[in-house]
């Protein structure tokens, strides 16, 4: 191989290595930020599926008990909202409502969990 043929292959070989350490960082990124849905949903049916049903469609028998009735987390007024914005609501609850506060009951890893998996009802 002639010398211009050695640095083509160093370069490619450089350029691989950024691209799979971005790829890495990448995931890992992924998995730290938006939490595992299948986590979330083992939460989410021990401790939410009583008042929003097995899917999440606010479809609980204790629904047709609660006004208001509890949330569609799978609907557009739901998943139009920012992850900030839900997370607000499971951590304070939302007065007035069956929506209790949930301060404490979660790590961080698993109240990203129980946001992935609310994200991965989106229809
Ligand atoms: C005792 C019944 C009950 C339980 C248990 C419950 N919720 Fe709720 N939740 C409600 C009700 C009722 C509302 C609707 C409040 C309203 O209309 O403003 C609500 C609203 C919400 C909202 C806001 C939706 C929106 O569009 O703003 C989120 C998010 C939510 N619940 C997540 C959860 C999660 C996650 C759990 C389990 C950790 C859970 N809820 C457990 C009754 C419940």
């Amino acid at each position: 191989m002639n010398r211009a043929g050695q640095w083509t292959t160093i370069a490619i070989s450089v350029a691989i290595l950024i691209v799979t350490s971005i790829l890495l960082v990448g995931e890992t990124g992924a998995a730290q930020g938006k939490g595992n849905p299948e986590s979330g949903k083992k939460l989410y049916l021990e401790s939410c599926q009583s008042c929003h049903g097995p899917t999440g469609k606010g479809d609980s028998d204790m629904a047709a008990y609660l006004a208001p009735p509890p949330a569609n987390l799978a609907a557009k007024a739901t998943q139009t909202k920012t992850d900030a914005q839900l997370r607000k609501t499971i951590l304070e609850g939302r007065p007035g409502t069956a929506m209790s506060s949930y301060d404490g009951a979660f790590e961080e890893a698993q109240l990203a969990d129980l946001l992935a998996y609310i994200r991965s009802l989106k229809p």
